[in-house]
């Protein structure tokens, strides 16, 4: 099969002939059609994390993925050969076809294209599982989100909105119109303006999807026991403790009960995915490129394409 694979750190994505992987009992085949770029894949890609982050080389990158399911191992019920599905997996995704595990992988809503089935399981998850799991966050409670049109800041602003919490999202200013409509309240420009200086209200919940001086100002404005969660740097203990507030950084533990919440909401409409650009997987190097010398990207996922869309 083709697969996108990186041969040293720091090297280039190169396009190979690999073997098809075989399955294990417990695993799926699935024919891939489309996978999405995430940020950690250039950080691990890039050796520069290799101490925390490391990967055998050479490596496939592509954590999440949606396609046809073409083979079953002996003890898998849940699918069968044909189903259109979506998830995540450790890597492997830029490739024809990847073996993986059932637990995290879920039918593919029928509304969705494979190329925005493909750009959902990380970010949507991430944000649930930071809102809700980390944050604890209710209906009628506020929440500030960092970074709201981001990929994993657009979920999260819909999955708060839709639990009937108050949403307000710090962003660049041209995505403000985009933000209202999937359920902020309000916009902070974060070029213009510095949220703690013009926030009147405390938040139960701060999800930083920023990090640095972002966060260390997000304590001042968080409620005493509300929580800060954090995607991109742990949280500081002194902080916590001097504010009597709770913070952590999460990392994103997939399942497909979760993605399977996720994937009714997309059914629904209730939520929607966001994709930005779509390359054919032979392409991934120049994606890669462009996300590195972009100044600003529109909002949305980039998608990599090994099939048609249909
Ligand atoms: N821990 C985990 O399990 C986990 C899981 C998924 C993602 N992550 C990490 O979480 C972060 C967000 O992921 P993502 O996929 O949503 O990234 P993304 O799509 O690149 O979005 C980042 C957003 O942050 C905005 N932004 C940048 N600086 C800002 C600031 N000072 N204030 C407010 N907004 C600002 C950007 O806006 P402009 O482009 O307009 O500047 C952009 O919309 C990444 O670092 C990613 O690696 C962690």
């Amino acid at each position: 099969m083709k697969a996108v694979r990186l041969l040293e750190y720091g090297g280039p994505l190169v396009l190979d002939d690999v073997p098809t992987p075989t399955i294990a009992r417990d695993e799926i085949l699935v024919k891939i059609r489309s996978t999405a770029v995430n940020h950690l894949d250039l950080v691990k890609a890039s050796g520069k994390a290799r101490q925390i982050l490391p990967i055998d080389l050479p490596w496939i990158p592509g954590h999440e993925f949606s396609g046809v399911v073409e083979r079953i191992g002996s003890d898998v019920a849940a699918f069968a050969p044909g189903d259109a599905v979506f998830g995540t997996s450790g890597m492997g995704a830029y490739a024809e076809y990847l073996a993986v595990k059932p637990e995290t992988t879920v039918r593919k809503p029928s509304n969705l294209s494979f190329e925005e089935a493909a750009s959902a399981p990380v970010a949507a998850q991430t944000a649930w599982q930071g809102i809700f799991t980390h944050g604890r966050l209710e209906k009628g409670q506020t929440i500030l989100i960092h970074g709201g049109a981001g990929a994993v800041g657009a979920y999260a602003v819909q999955l708060a909105s839709h639990a009937g919490a108050t949403v307000i999202a710090t962003a660049s200013g041209r995505d403000e119109a985009y933000l209202n409509s999937i359920g902020a309240s309000r916009v902070i420009d974060y070029h213009e303006t510095q949220f703690e200086k013009v926030l009147r209200e405390k938040f139960d919940v701060v999800f930083d999807l920023v990090g640095d001086v972002t966060q260390k100002r997000s304590f001042v404005v968080l409620k005493e026991g509300g929580h800060l969660v954090a995607t991109t740097q742990p949280v500081s203990q002194e902080e916590i403790a001097r504010h009597r507030v709770s913070g952590a950084m999460m990392r994103l533990a997939p399942s497909a009960d979760m993605l399977g919440r996720i994937a009714q909401l997309l059914k629904e409409g209730t939520i929607r995915p966001d994709v930005a650009t779509v390359y054919a997987l032979e392409d991934a190097a120049q994606a890669w490129k462009n996300i590195a010398a972009a100044i600003r990207r529109p909002h949305g996922k980039i998608v990599l394409n090994s099939g048609s869309s249909k």
